[in-house]
């Protein structure tokens, strides 16, 4: 496979500053090189570039839309002009309004080649907020809102077509933060979600079993992988960290079932924020389960 590493380094939509580091901190913890010693095809295209932070309060339930609108409109024709080129986007984020950017083009990818676009959310949060519900403003916690349709136009028609995907080819692992509105919301699009509680009781096995499935050959998998996803204890380099989240041993099997699948075709990297991490472990970390992404495993199987 060839990928592409696509630095995206903004926390425009996130509380907290620092996500914007991201992309240098997955560099230095190894991922190109992780990935090349798998024999993957990697270009660094860099980072984008966009507008400063000016960490103004909210405006009408948005902090920053205008930039982090001309954001994701950057991301957008990058994304799509390296998937055009037949390469895998990873995304390396940056905080997570960059989903908007990234799916919006894989979406239309997907329309122009009639693949089927099924979005895998692995995250703490179900990022399913409006500016009428939203207890921040911060746009990291609306992209699938977004993404369905419910939000600015500048956003919602990033791609021209408004929704860029629908509710039903969404799958969230690992929520177990939900504002009380944004809830009411999820449950009336009817969103897929597999949270902390499904897997303290059924198990990672089979909540990624059920969220995979319905996949074939024609599906695009896009992963969305937010690193508060991950217990804050293993992964503390993180904006805005839950307790009681995925364990090292699970964070593994869902990337080992995913890399199963064959069918990951882009992927975001987000919410890492190395000023608040220890020694760029929570970077180290993401590499490690990238690696697992593309098929590494010093397990049995192979
Ligand atoms: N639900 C909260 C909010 O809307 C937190 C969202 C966190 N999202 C994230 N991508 N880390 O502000
Ligand atoms: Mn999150
Ligand atoms: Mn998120
Ligand atoms: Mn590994």
């Amino acid at each position: 496979p060839a990928v592409s590493l696509i630095g995206v380094p903004t926390d425009i939509g996130a509380g907290a500053r620092g996500a914007g580091l991201g992309p240098e901190a997955l560099r230095i913890a190894g991922l190109a090189e992780a990935l090349a010693a798998r024999g993957v095809d990697v270009r660094d295209c860099g980072n984008l570039d966009g507008p400063r932070n000016p960490w103004t309060p909210p405006e009408q339930g948005y902090r920053h839309l205008d930039e982090v609108v001309e954001w994701n409109r950057v991301l957008m024709d990058a994304t799509y002009a390296e998937l055009q080129d037949g390469r895998l986007p990873i995304m390396l984020g940056g905080d997570h309004c960059l989903g908007i950017g990234s799916i919006t083009a894989v979406a239309r990818w997907c329309r122009e080649q009639g693949r089927d676009l099924r979005v895998l959310w692995l995250d703490a949060h179900s990022d399913f907020n409006t500016s009428e519900v939203t207890p921040s403003g911060n746009v990291h916690g609306m992209p699938v809102a977004c993404l369905c349709g419910l939000g600015p136009d500048a956003l919602t028609r990033l791609g021209g077509d408004s929704p860029a995907i629908c509710p039903q080819q969404v799958r969230q692992i690992g929520i177990r933060s939900v504002d009380q509105e944004e809830k009411r919301l999820i449950k009336q699009h009817k969103v897929d979600v597999y949270d902390m509680r499904y897997i303290d009781e059924a198990g990672m096995k089979r909540a990624v079993e059920a969220a995979l499935e319905g996949i074939d050959g024609n599906t695009h998998l896009h992963v969305s992988f937010d690193v508060d996803f991950l217990d804050p204890s293993i992964a503390p380099g993180v904006g805005t960290t839950v307790p009681g989240g995925v364990n090292y041993r699970e964070a593994q099997l869902v990337m080992e079932m995913i890399a199963d699948t064959g069918r990951m075709g882009s992927l975001d990297i987000v919410e890492l924020n190395p000023l608040l991490d220890n020694r760029n472990a929570t970077a180290v970390l993401a590499v490690d389960l990238v690696e697992s992404l593309f098929g590494k495993s010093t397990l049995m199987r192979d």
